[in-house]
């Protein structure tokens, strides 16, 4: 059967890099072809030209077998080509119903246009349902979490009828839930003939769902996986070009005890009918804190750094009372958040990679006051090369780098310095495999250097590859708590799905 589309030749420099070159790929009806490779290999550049956001320097486009060129974002939606963003792209004061019929309303009146309010929310509330998106669709968006945010976009996605829908890392914040609920609708549009371009770092997700996978590396074709061949080595073999350690190991054994007590949060609440949350970390401890999404994991996150007023609690650190009103008490207490939405929360994205990385650290690079640029230069060119950030140089702006990138650099921000308590909010989201590792390798060295450490993560593998002890939020409370050896999945769900604490 002929390709349903064909990209050939493909190339595309913005300054300083070559995104891509001379890239391949087709695609038939009703598959699903993932397109894997480390940050910075080019995917969502090649996406983005195939959905009308860049044009190609070189090469044709086919659909069909007849030639198409894609001006911009409506001549690729008129072509049934849907490309949903790795970085989410709503409007926030619009609610559920309104960004998914975004431009097409359904309407009334005739010349008059009025909106159809009854028939656009009836309309949202059944996709959004497919979904398992059960939200009244008048909410408004900016009060959804990051999870829900992404489903809204899909179903925007779906009611578009496209032919060929491009996800751009569709689960990196979605529960497991919520991507098997993906899944099934996946499936569902791939029996319709609907042809799917799906990108991810998870690669099991890319076991489950791929008929096909292709590789890019520094932006060329790396290689082909054909349904049967894919597995998570020929993966990892193919977009890093050498053989990875299954799970990254943690290098120090359990801490030191120390004089110092660590934190200690007692009775914390931020809702009016919440019980009281009360847990220590100690110095040289990772916890991870999982949870199901909605959960209040975040939450408790911002509570603790100040970005979110707290109602009742105590919290002190090595046995000092702190208090903490916004972000610069709790990072003047030695309390550090890495957020969850980094490009809002973490980043100056039209700043360079240097001044983003040396932000935090400014006192310790200054001496009377100035600047040391010099210092400043080698923080970042060494943060930069330990995380393997790809950009032309550290003075590209933070803007232009790939999703994964722009995640380093917030990373190295925080990480640069040595904090009493370390706050990281699903810190590998997006990053590929390879600098996973180099990411929990930093985490193990902070605590070892005594820093608590708290991590919180939908991931699973890797709550139970590098915690030592794990504490588990239900509903906006804390669930549960499991030492090391007691850790195990079925452990975790149980708490984070509402079971009773067998402790
Ligand atoms: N608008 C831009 N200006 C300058 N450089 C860019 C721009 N967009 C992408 N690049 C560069 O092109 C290269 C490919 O980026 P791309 O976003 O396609 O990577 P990716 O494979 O999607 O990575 P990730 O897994 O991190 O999302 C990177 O080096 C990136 O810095
Ligand atoms: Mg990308």
């Amino acid at each position: 059967m002929p390709p349903h589309l064909c990209a050939t030749g493909i190339d595309k420099a913005f300054p300083g890099v070559r995104a891509l070159q001379n890239v391949q790929l087709e695609i038939q009806s009703g598959e699903v072809l993932a397109v894997v490779g480390e940050n910075g290999a080019g995917k969502s550049t090649l996406m983005k030209i195939l959905a009308g956001v860049y044009q190609p320097d070189a090469g044709t486009v086919e659909m069909d077998q007849r030639p198409i060129v894609v001006r911009s974002v409506k001549e690729a939606e008129h072509l049934g080509i849907v490309l949903i963003h790795q970085e989410l792209n709503l409007a926030g004061d619009l609610d559920i119903a309104g960004n998914i019929f975004l431009g097409r309303e359904p309407t009334w009146g005739g010349l008059l246009k009025l909106i159809d309010q009854r028939r656009l929310h009836d309309n949202a509330a059944k996709i959004a349902n497919r979904l398992g998106l059960t939200i009244p669709s008048r909410t408004l968006v900016h009060q959804l979490s990051l999870g829900q945010q992404q489903l809204v976009e899909i179903a925007r996605a779906i009611s578009l009828q496209s032919r060929l829908l491009i996800l751009d890392e569709p689960t990196s914040s979605l529960t497991e839930t919520e991507t098997a609920r993906l899944f099934s609708v996946l499936k569902e549009l791939k029996t319709q003939g609907i042809s799917i371009l799906y990108i991810s770092h998870r690669l099991k997700e890319v076991e489950i769902i791929a008929d096909r996978v292709v590789v890019l590396r520094d932006g060329k074709n790396a290689g082909e996986l054909r349904r049967g061949e894919i597995n998570h080595r020929a993966l990892v073999q193919l977009m890093v070009g050498r053989e990875l350690k299954q799970f990254f190991q943690r290098q120090h054994q359990a801490k030191t005890p120390l004089a110092r007590t660590g934190i200690e949060v007692k009775d914390l609440r931020w809702l009016p009918a919440q019980p009281g949350i009360t847990f220590t970390i100690e110095p040289g401890e990772i916890v991870g804190m999982a949870g199901l999404m909605g959960a209040g994991r975040t939450e408790l996150a911002q509570t603790l750094f100040g970005v979110r007023r707290k109602l009742t609690g105590a919290v002190t650190i090595d046995g000092k009372p702190i208090a903490v009103r916004k972000p610069a008490d709790a990072i003047a207490a030695g309390i550090f958040l890495i957020p969850e939405d980094r490009r809002i929360e973490g980043l100056i994205l039209t700043d360079s990679v240097k001044h983003n990385i040396s932000i935090a650290s400014l006192p310790a690079l200054s001496r009377f006051g100035f600047l040391q640029r010099s210092r400043e230069e080698r923080l970042a060119e060494a943060m930069c090369e330990r995380f393997m950030v790809r950009t032309p140089g550290i003075g590209q702006m933070v803007g232009n780098l790939s999703g994964g990138n722009q995640q380093k650099v917030v990373l190295a921000k925080w990480l640069s310095r040595t904090p009493k308590l370390l706050i990281l909010d699903e810190p590998t989201r997006g990053i590929d495999v390879g600098a996973k590792s180099e990411i929990y390798a930093l985490m193990d060295d902070l605590a070892h250097q005594g820093a608590g450490i708290l991590m919180i993560s939908s991931d699973l593998e890797e709550i139970l590859g590098i915690s030592d002890r794990v504490l588990v939020m239900h509903a906006g409370t804390l669930a549960g708590s499991l030492h090391r050896a007691e850790l195990t999945e079925e452990a975790i769900m149980h708490l984070a799905t509402g079971g009773e604490s067998r402790t």
